[in-house]
């Protein structure tokens, strides 16, 4: 499992056992409700991870915002044994606890993997924890322990973070600003950029990628489970949580504070995929809030505008219809809500969808360190694969990772997606420089244009700071996920370049 990587990538879940400010959250708690699932609650308990944590209690660790989780265990469940009936497939909803060490790098201190088990009506858990080894069988114990959790990073990434959360989200409000705004609205001119080709590839991959037997059901784990586990997590979406505060706030990143730049404050400082996108969320808002309080001078002229009102109808009764009666939807009775919608769908287009997507191929290409599936369970002390695992290990690991066949086609696909196209349009940069005549505006513009190639100099800057270590992390490979490229207007930037934010979710 890479580390870095599972902190900073925006949207998995992650909990921190902080988060309800009491030490009862250790061991993990669960969510299943327990007239169908019974006690799913973690098996991970201190004497697992008590060494791992430089000389600290439990107690202290979580105290000092030290522990953090990957937290599939709920999400994977209630799906595990329909998965695991597949032919060549054998998953486990997987918990992985982390530790903050001195240094500011997380390590993973305890793996725990379960798999349901029927007892009379209920489906409860049969668990092992696994904890860190670094030489001989126990060593590739381990290892399988990570390949298990990372097969859950891999699936749920693909159809939630990716799929999910910015591409199929992102539908609605292009359909309703096409349909409820005419051209020369003030909004419609602010968002259309940000829908570029959106409705072009989402159709693409309903054709070929979503669609029943396609790509990503012969490719990610959950296969011909895939659309029914994203449709349930998406009852569970909430628009105001995809704004970066709010979610960093949410998944106990980070807690607000109004002395810190952007009033709130990391709690991993080096978490890059965070802090670069705190300066770029700051500066979509700010872009947003000047453009738009120039149409925009009262609460007043909102409420008045009727082209306006029917966009919101839209989005919220027919777009998002089946999330219609959510109490978490702005009203849009006042600027400010209109300002965060409108950074929000712009931030989901461009910077959410560009973290998630361009680093697919560098981070998740080379299946033995991020597999996409999993065949067969962990070995157990006297069975044939223990053995094997124990006489040529490496052959063990291959058995039991993505076989072959689904190994070409989805690192095939991670590729093609991975690539920005020759006429990418990055966050800053306009298709049609004169897309307004309002001098204000395109003042506005300039401006962010601007802050957007300052950001790009302090993620450089901050790659080259060797105290920032989970920047480039053991390979080496800085994080330029997130430097917006607004700068490069020469087309050169095609290819696997694993940098630059486009405005639109276009591949
Ligand atoms: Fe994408």
């Amino acid at each position: 499992m890479d580390d870095r990587r599972g902190v900073r990538q925006g949207d998995a879940r992650r909990r921190q056992p902080h988060d309800d400010q009491t030490p009862h959250e250790f061991p993990p708690k669960s969510t299943l409700d327990p007239s169908k699932y019974g006690d799913h609650t973690s098996t991970i308990t201190e004497a697992h991870i008590g060494k791992s944590l430089e000389g600290l209690t439990v107690e202290q660790a979580l105290a000092d915002n030290r522990l953090y989780i990957v937290d599939q265990h709920d999400n994977l469940m209630p799906f595990l044994v329909d998965i695991n009936n597949l032919d060549g497939s054998f998953v486990y909803a997987t918990r992985t606890l982390l530790f903050r060490r001195g240094d500011g790098t997380l390590a993973p201190v305890a793996i725990e993997l379960s798999s349901p088990l029927i007892q009379g009506d209920l489906t409860t858990a049969k668990s092992t924890v696994y904890t860190p080894h670094h030489a001989g069988v126990e060593g590739w114990i381990w290892q399988l322990a990570k390949a298990y959790a990372s097969v859950n990073d891999y699936g749920w990434h693909q159809l939630i973070s990716h799929w999910l959360n910015t591409h199929a989200v992102m539908e609605p409000f292009v359909i309703a600003t096409n349909r409820q705004l005419s051209v020369t609205h003030p909004v419609y001119k602010l968002l259309h950029p940000h829908y570029r080709d959106t409705m072009n590839i989402n159709a693409r991959a309903r054709g070929l990628l979503i669609n029943a037997g396609g790509v990503i059901e012969m490719t990610v784990f959950p296969r011909k489970h895939a659309m029914p586990m994203s449709s349930m997590v998406y009852k569970n979406w909430n628009f105001t949580e995809q704004a970066l505060p709010d979610d960093l706030i949410k998944r106990g990143m980070a807690v607000e504070d109004p002395s810190s730049p952007h009033k709130v404050r990391l709690l991993i400082e080096d978490y890059p995929y965070a802090a670069d996108g705190l300066e770029v969320w700051h500066a979509i808002e700010q872009w947003v809030t000047e453009y738009l309080t120039i149409y925009y001078p009262d609460d007043g002229v909102l409420q008045g505008d009727v082209e306006l009102q029917a966009w919101w109808k839209e989005v919220r009764e027919v777009g998002h219809g089946d999330l219609k009666d959510a109490a978490w939807w702005p009203k849009m009775h006042t600027v400010a809500e209109l300002i965060k919608a409108c950074a929000t769908i712009i931030w989901t287009g461009s910077a959410l969808h560009a973290a998630v997507n361009f680093g697919q191929y560098p981070y998740s290409g080379y299946h033995p360190n991020k597999p996409s599936a999993s065949r067969r369970p962990m070995p157990v002390p006297g069975s044939e694969e223990y053995a094997l695992l124990e006489r040529d290990p490496e052959k063990a690991f291959i058995l039991t990772i993505t076989n072959q066949f689904q190994a070409l086609v989805g690192i095939s696909l991670m590729e093609i997606l991975s690539k920005h196209s020759s006429d990418e349009v990055y966050l800053g940069q306009h298709e049609t420089p004169a897309w307004t005549s309002d001098a204000k505006a395109q003042e506005a513009f300039r401006r962010f244009g601007a802050r957007l190639e300052g950001i790009e100099k302090q993620v450089v800057a901050m790659n080259g700071d060797p105290r920032l270590k989970n920047r480039t992390g053991p390979a080496k490979f800085p994080y330029m996920l997130l430097y917006p490229n607004t700068s490069d207007h020469t087309g050169q930037a095609e290819g696997l370049t694993a940098r630059g934010i486009p405005n639109s979710i276009s591949i």
